[in-house]
């Protein structure tokens, strides 16, 4: 199969209605796109990217006023949040209709819906009558695509088509919320902080993200995000020293001086390369350089990739809660 890049709409919504898959880009990541309701192109989905079955697929519309088609006995903060914030950079875990295979729910009672908010996607969902079950476009456990190059790059050859939308806005996938015994709770963190959604509703949120011992959402395990070459987060003086022999690249951010400036002994060491993913120290600029810089970073040839901590707020902690998950582990 040849997989070409383009942005022809119609022949992306045809090749999903004969139950082909289909990249298509959202302001978060890239997504891997087939119809949620044909079980044959959601197989399809699992075994381009390699993914393992228990792990659940969202469900993308074209407006949340279409959830009560595949959804029942929403909550009503699930609701009040949804109008709130899509289209947008979040889903919401929702009591599944019957109509959704259990191939996409894992089994689950209940069904990931998201609104995306890119407009090709958008315009694209509007010309089709069924939801697009898409995980993100990468192979399974990789970093996950903001281009649609990083697509081509894991699925050339498996999937049909790539509509390209250029660079995701966001950077870092969605923020996901579920509702239990009446309590609104983070699955996992993003764009739309628990701040922004303690507002909107007026109470405290729950945070529970780290899933590692029971994953409520598998996409959860440590074992995502990650790169092959091993990447270590942390005081970027300590695991420079910690890796001194190593040709290594210090991802951070502040300007390449600043970044250099925090380690010891720099000056010309040839072992050291510096990349910021801000120099103006902007987050939301880290969060859309982030998952670039890793795949760059990875095919440049280093030892190790060792990156700073950001600020553990908004969208900095789920930067952190990615780079965390994509971290080696020493033996
Ligand atoms: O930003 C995003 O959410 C991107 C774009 C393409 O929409 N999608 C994405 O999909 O990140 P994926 O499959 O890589 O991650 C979805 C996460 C997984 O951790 C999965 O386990 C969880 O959502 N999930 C999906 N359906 C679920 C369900 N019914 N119950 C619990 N967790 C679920
Ligand atoms: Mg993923």
């Amino acid at each position: 199969m040849i997989t070409e890049i383009g942005t022809d709409l119609n022949k992306a919504a045809a090749l999903l209605q004969m139950g082909e898959l289909v990249a298509i880009p959202t302001e978060t990541v890239y997504g891997l796109a087939g119809n949620a309701l044909n079980e044959n192109a959601v197989l399809k989905i699992f075994k381009a990217k390699e993914r393992p079955h228990f792990n659940p697929l969202i469900i993308h519309l074209a407006s949340w006023s279409r959830a009560s088609d595949y959804a029942t006995n929403i909550p009503a903060e699930i609701d009040l949040l949804a109008r709130h914030f899509t289209p947008g950079p979040i889903t919401f875990l929702v009591p599944k209709k019957e109509l959704v295979p259990d191939l996409v729910t894992a089994g689950s009672a209940k069904v990931a819906i998201r609104i995306p908010g890119h407009p090709l996607t958008h315009q694209l969902l509007s010309m089709l009558d069924f939801p697009l079950a898409a995980p993100s476009a990468n192979r399974f456990g990789y970093v996950s695509p903001v281009t649609a190059i990083h697509v081509k790059e894991g699925l050339d050859g498996r999937i049909a088509y790539i509509v390209d939308g250029g660079a995701c806005e966001v950077g870092i996938e969605s923020t996901i919320v579920d509702f239990e015994n009446g309590s609104v709770i983070i699955r996992r963190t993003g764009k739309i902080s628990a701040g922004m959604i303690e507002s909107v509703l007026g109470k405290e949120v729950k945070l529970q993200t780290s899933a590692e011992d029971h994953p409520v959402a598998p996409g959860m395990l440590k074992s995502h995000y990650t790169t092959t070459t091993p990447l270590f987060q942390g005081n970027l003086a300590a695991l420079n020293k910690q890796f001194k022999d190593q040709k290594r690249l210090l991802l951070g951010w502040g300007t390449e001086q600043e970044i250099l400036d925090c380690v010891e002994e720099f000056s010309n060491n040839p072992l050291i390369s510096v990349t910021s993913l801000s120099a103006s120290k902007n987050i939301d600029e880290v969060a859309r350089r982030l998952f670039g810089a890793m795949r760059l970073a990875d095919a440049s040839g280093f030892e190790v990739i060792l990156v700073s901590y950001f600020p553990n707020e908004g969208i900095g902690q789920a930067i952190n809660d990615r780079l965390q998950r994509a971290q080696h582990h020493l033996k």
